[in-house]
């Protein structure tokens, strides 16, 4: 028998552990390839188990507007390469209010949805922590995500697949930039977090990479040009992500222009190309693990917990932990991208 004051926080002790049969899964926040790999998986993990489960559609909104319909494993064949959601996404302001909460947690109980899973970003995780709090529904997050910047994860959900569609275009972006000896500014995606722009910056030998997380000494980015222009290196490969704290691809290429005339600069924004496509097998993979995973976390008695893989291995984050610490970015990363880009 357990003894209640040795279980964790967030694993329900024997006695209080009601029998969870019935689970609702939605996606929610930025959509990222991969999601419907792990929608798949815990729909058919909680079938394997007898479960009856449930697809919410459009994330929070859906629960408030009762979009709620159920899923057979039929529902969920041949979309395990495909990008976006099935299940639709969206960020719900109505969700934020308890009169929102109040209304998901009534549209839950009349489905007799005891368990959720919820596929998304921090805001995502915010969001089912408050609700779990409130109701007695466990909430099992899972990270899907193209910026990568949750804790008590290596990977998030679609971060690969957004590297990979980042390291495409650029490659593309160098053959250009070559034949006509320029110097491209790319800016990729990451609000506030550099992960996809360090990955991929350091994937297509990029000559600087800016990212939110340091600030930007942007004199030296543009005496490290000059030091380039005046020995003729004029293809340069800038990656800039979008929450810089100097600014976008745009400031930055209108600034280089005024100090140095000499470079002929482009600047390519690539958008939401990146949150597209089909998944790579490593989000495929993460998603599969990911999504069985949850499920059986909720039959454990699990609650409020992240699912994330680290080192290889299930790792179990409480939701709170998850959303207020967020990914160290790696100093010697970024010694790398000095070293090599000479
Ligand atoms: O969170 C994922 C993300 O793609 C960020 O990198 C980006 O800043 C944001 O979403 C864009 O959001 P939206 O699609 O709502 O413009």
């Amino acid at each position: 028998m357990h003894n209640a004051c040795l279980a964790p926080s967030w694993i329900r002790t024997e006695k209080m552990a009601k029998k969870v049969t019935k689970i609702g899964v939605l996606t929610s926040g930025g959509d990222a390839p991969g999601m419907n790999a792990c929608i798949r998986a815990v729909v058919r993990t909680g079938i394997f188990h007898g479960l009856e489960v449930f697809g919410i559609t459009r994330g929070y909104a859906g629960m408030i507007d009762n979009d709620i319909q159920k899923l057979e494993s039929r529902s969920v064949a041949n979309i395990i390469q495909r990008g976006g959601t099935i299940l639709k996404t969206a960020r719900c302001k109505e969700f934020l209010t308890p009169e929102g909460r109040k209304k998901a947690y009534k549209n839950l109980k009349s489905h007799g949805i005891n368990g959720l899973v919820v596929i998304g970003g921090d805001g995502s995780f915010k969001g089912a922590q408050i609700f779990s709090n409130e109701f007695d529904i466990p909430c099992i997050g899972i990270p899907g995500t193209i910026d990568k910047d949750i804790a008590g994860t290596d990977f998030t959900i679609g971060f690969d697949t957004a590297v990979n569609t980042a390291i495409e275009a650029i490659d593309k972006i160098r053959d250009t930039a070559d034949a006509h000896d320029r110097l491209f500014i790319v800016e990729v995606m990451g609000r506030d977090a550099g992960y996809i722009a360090l990955h991929s910056g350091i994937g297509t030998g990029a000559e600087h990479i800016l990212i939110p997380e340091k600030k930007t000494d942007v004199e030296a980015v543009l005496a490290s040009l000059q030091e380039k222009e005046k020995r003729k290196k004029l293809v340069n490969i800038v990656v800039v992500a979008e929450g810089d704290d100097f600014g976008g691809g745009n400031d930055l290429a209108e600034l280089i222009k005024e100090r140095i005339p000499g470079f002929d600069i482009r600047v390519a924004i690539l958008g939401h190309i990146q949150r597209g496509g089909s998944p790579t097998s490593m989000d495929r993979l993460i998603a599969s693990r990911m999504g069985y995973s949850a499920v059986e976390c909720l039959l454990e008695g699990r609650i409020n917990v992240m699912v994330g893989i680290v080192n290889n291995k299930m790792h179990f984050t409480p939701l709170d932990k998850a959303i207020k610490a967020k990914q160290r970015i790696s100093e010697e990363w970024l010694k790398i991208v000095k070293i090599l880009a000479s």
